[in-house]
């Protein structure tokens, strides 16, 4: 039964104060934050596909299914964040609501929702960057922008970027918060902007026939444009960074994802009003779309617009990985020196660039198509996880402090598992496939390591909070090479490598 021991969540949240991650971020922060992280490939990329080959005009209503999963997803996502403001998200979620062995899996599938999912923005953004150059006249040798799959050697663009946007992380979540903020604002004025100019060319016949592929077309639709929601959900990564999360963490969650619903519905109706749905099977079809009706200098502005969504993105992602990795190093399921903060920055520098060159890596040489479905399904997985802890937790944990409550919970989070669920299974199967071996290598993972090394199985009690340890500075560890945890609350002062050689020995420290 050990594999579903759980943590205590007020001594969990006690032992995040005097980590030293900084508190810098604030409610607009993170709706901003949210937006950065919502608004990019999906919409400017994926919608005009899934309405060529699925959906037809019909992928508004692909939206608002795909939108009211991620709605009810997102209420159960707030309750949790403001009950549990500690780094990891759902995997926090999982460990304190349902088990040690759910919470690994869920931090695993994350995985796939922040590291697969950066790559697949990144290697949507090389797409649009090589389409600019050549637009201005610089043309990207094809071995040097392309896949091997796809006929070329490296995908050199998206490596840069995500290398460059690695190293802007580590200097810090505030700096990198304000240059969120300025794409956020490039991003959003470009949807307006494509609005303004498209909602005139509005023709009502290109929405007939509404649904040339009958109603499963809205589901195919819906299962491919979820890709677009993710990311709100990377807000509640930021939980420990924030100066009131109580308050600010539901205001990020939940204000995010209403704005883009709204948005990405409109955008939808517009593009398949003003241009015929079968040829927006393109690599940018929102530019495409002005380019169509004859606005070519806003064609070239909303390609612009299209890289600084999809860079908001791949910074927002980048993060919210580094931020799991934290959470499940602090509590033993990764290595702890993983869990090392900058001395000067006071970032987790160790786990950011091993997620950079991971992102860099799987965007170099893999096609989007295939990692841009995992990362759904590594995503649903984990909303699925949530919505079920957070009925969990009102039974088990009923008088646990609350400060915000998902409204009408005994239904909005069952909604969620099942319209989740119908999405997942609306997945192709291959991408299944890569899905359960994914899940088989973590728990492979989790037998060898996790286990073993778990912090909360050295305090049986489930106070591995308070008595876990606080990651200091690099530089802070001149007598400790090891040092990376230290006891604070014992007396005693315990490098990384004694505390190995008490867990072996099975005493407690
Ligand atoms: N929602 C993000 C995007 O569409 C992943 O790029």
């Amino acid at each position: 039964m050990d594999l579903f021991r759980t943590k205590d969540i007020s001594r969990t949240v006690a032992g995040t104060k005097n980590r030293g991650l900084a508190k810098t971020l604030g409610a607009v922060d993170l709706v901003l934050l949210g937006i950065g992280c919502i608004i990019g490939t999906g919409i400017f990329v994926l919608t005009g596909v899934a309405a060529a080959r699925f959906a037809g005009p019909g992928i508004t209503l692909s939206f608002i299914l795909s939108g009211s999963a991620c709605g009810f997803a997102a209420l159960a996502y707030a309750e949790l964040a403001a009950m549990v403001p500690v780094a990891g998200s759902a995997y926090t979620f999982a460990y304190v609501a349902l088990g040690e062995i759910v919470a690994f899996l869920v931090g695993w599938a994350l995985i796939l929702e922040y590291t697969v999912g950066a790559a697949a923005v990144a290697a949507g953004w090389s797409g649009y960057f090589a389409g600019l150059a050549e637009a201005i006249g610089f043309r990207l040798p094809k071995a040097f922008t392309a896949v091997p799959s796809e006929g070329g050697i490296v995908n050199m663009p998206a490596v840069i970027i995500v290398l460059l946007l690695t190293a802007l992380l580590i200097q810090g979540t505030r700096e990198s918060a304000s240059l969120n903020k300025i794409l956020v604002t490039v991003k959003l004025s470009v949807v307006a902007l494509f609005l303004v100019l498209a909602v005139p060319h509005v023709n009502p016949v290109n929405w007939e026939p509404f649904l040339p592929f009958g109603y499963k077309g809205i589901a195919a639709g819906a299962a491919i444009v979820f890709f677009a929601y993710i990311g709100f959900d990377a807000v509640a990564t930021a939980a420990e960074e924030c100066r009131r999360p109580n308050r600010d963490l539901p205001t990020g969650i939940i204000g995010s994802l209403i704005v883009c619903t709204v948005l990405y519905i409109v955008v939808a109706g517009v593009l398949t009003g003003i241009v015929p749905y079968g040829q927006l099977d393109n690599s940018e079809p929102v530019a495409f779309a002005l380019h169509y009706i004859g606005i070519n200098w806003g064609s070239a502005v909303v390609a612009v617009g299209a890289i600084c969504g999809m860079t908001t993105v791949l910074l927002v992602f980048i993060f919210g990985q580094s931020r799991v990795f934290l959470a499940m190093a602090r509590d033993g399921m990764l290595p702890a020196v993983l869990a090392k903060l900058h001395p000067r920055h006071k970032t987790p520098f160790i786990i950011t660039v091993i997620t950079g060159i991971a992102v860099a890596a799987i965007s170099a040489i893999l096609p989007i198509s295939i990692i841009a479905e995992l990362t759904n399904a590594g995503t649903l997985f984990a909303f699925i996880v949530a919505s079920v802890g957070v009925l969990v937790l009102r039974y088990t944990r009923p008088t646990a402090r609350r400060p915000f409550r998902c409204p009408a919970v005994t239904i909005i989070a069952p909604l969620a598992v099942v319209f989740c669920s119908y999405l997942l299974a609306n997945l192709p199967l291959l991408t299944w496939k890569f899905f359960g071996s994914w899940l088989g290598i973590g728990l492979v993972v989790y037998f060898l390591f996790s286990r073993r090394h778990s912090v909360l199985a050295q305090n049986q009690d489930g106070s591995s909070g308070p008595k876990l340890i606080k990651a200091v500075p690099v530089g802070a560890a001149a007598t400790d090479p090891a040092g990376v945890l230290r006891y604070s609350t014992t007396g005693m002062r315990g490098s990384g490598k004694k505390l190995s050689r008490r867990r072996l020995s099975g005493r407690r420290p």
